[in-house]
């Protein structure tokens, strides 16, 4: 049997790129929607359409032409900060996008869809590490536009509309080991990132936002899942769903946290740079403890991480930064 073609969108972005890669490894042809708005490619893996997800019209025409097996859907806007500064820009994309990208999907009879959700969707969980079946209650627009779409998933799968697997990552970190490819952001928030650029010099120092948390030493805590431990997972879920057609919500990452101060020291050890570090007041939209049950996703596609440590993932991360 010859191997699915896969179209990804928002495949030029950080983590649609290593997925790429993975894939085409694995030898799938890979298609890529990406308008490139948010994010820098150095190297794109499979063939690409610079196309903007609002024109249905053109992705309804690529659909038809390149007739993929599984789309699997990471083009959005992905920042909680900006999501609570400009709400309607996160509706319209995430959810709106989405909607038309699904509509173009029914137009042309395609029905495998794998989707980049998020942990976001919990909100501040009631019980950590937090499981698939937690109530779902988002504390910023962001987190609002993943639920809405996995509401629409959820019902058209129960009408037999389109058989689907929901991905909830936590933090994604790392770069590809390879040192090929990385995160390229045009405006980096995540704190992995901002912590190495401001190790390089690139900012005069880094800002923990919060140092009142619940928490063991009073920063947030999150559960940090290498990129490539993710793009594994998405093979085995695309691989899953064709086999199986059987539709899934799954929580992506290592099951154990860390806090930002214990990022912040880890940084600076395996860079070897003593940074200015800046306490200030908490940031809207942040939960204190965010760290996945992964036992649901390890059982129903047997997936091992490989890059399982805080250290490797921050390595890798820095190793793609000089290069930058
Ligand atoms: N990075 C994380 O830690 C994280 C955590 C949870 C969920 N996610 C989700 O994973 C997915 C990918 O995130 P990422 O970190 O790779 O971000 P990214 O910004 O690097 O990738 C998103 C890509 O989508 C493209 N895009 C955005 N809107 C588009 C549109 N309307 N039409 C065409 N292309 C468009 C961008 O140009 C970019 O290349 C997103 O859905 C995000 O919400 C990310």
């Amino acid at each position: 049997m010859s191997k699915a073609k896969v179209l990804l969108t928002g495949g030029a972005g950080y983590i649609g790129s290593h997925v790429a890669k993975l894939l085409t490894r694995n030898g799938y042809e890979v298609i890529i929607i990406d308008n490139l708005s948010s994010s820098n490619p150095r190297k794109i893996y499979g063939k690409l359409y610079k196309v903007d997800l609002k024109e249905e019209k053109s992705v309804l025409e690529i659909l038809r032409k390149e007739r993929p097996d599984i789309v699997l859907h990471f083009a959005a806007f992905i920042s909680v900060p900006e999501s609570l500064e400009k709400p309607f820009l996160y509706y319209e994309n995430n959810v709106g996008n989405t909607i038309k990208l699904l509509s173009a999907l029914r137009k042309a009879e395609i029905n495998n869809f794998l989707f980049s959700s998020s942990a976001a969707v919990y909100g501040i969980p009631d019980v950590v590490p937090v499981s698939e079946a937690a109530e779902l209650k988002p504390i910023n627009p962001y987190g609002e536009t993943k639920v809405m779409v996995e509401k629409i998933l959820r019902d058209m799968a129960k009408a037999q509309e389109i058989n689907y697997i929901s991905l909830r990552y936590f933090n994604v970190a790392g770069a590809d080991p390879e040192g090929e490819l990385g995160p390229t952001y045009k405006q980096p928030t995540h704190l992995i990132i901002r912590a190495l650029k401001t190790a390089k010099g690139e900012y005069p120092y880094l800002e923990i936002f919060g140092t009142d948390y619940p928490t063991p030493d009073g920063t947030c805590i999150r559960d940090y899942i290498h990129v490539m431990d993710l793009a594994e997972a998405h093979i085995l879920a695309m691989e899953y769903l064709l086999s199986t057609r059987e539709s899934l919500v799954l929580n992506c990452g290592y099951g154990k946290g860390f806090s930002v101060r214990e990022v912040v020291s880890t940084v600076k050890k395996v860079t070897g740079i003593d940074f200015k570090v800046v306490e200030t007041k908490r940031r809207a939209g942040d939960p204190p403890v965010l760290v996945a049950d992964n036992s649901k996703i390890k059982k129903i596609l047997k997936w091992e991480p490989k890059y399982d440590s805080l250290e490797t993932i921050i390595k890798n991360a820095w190793h793609w930064e000089l290069k930058q």
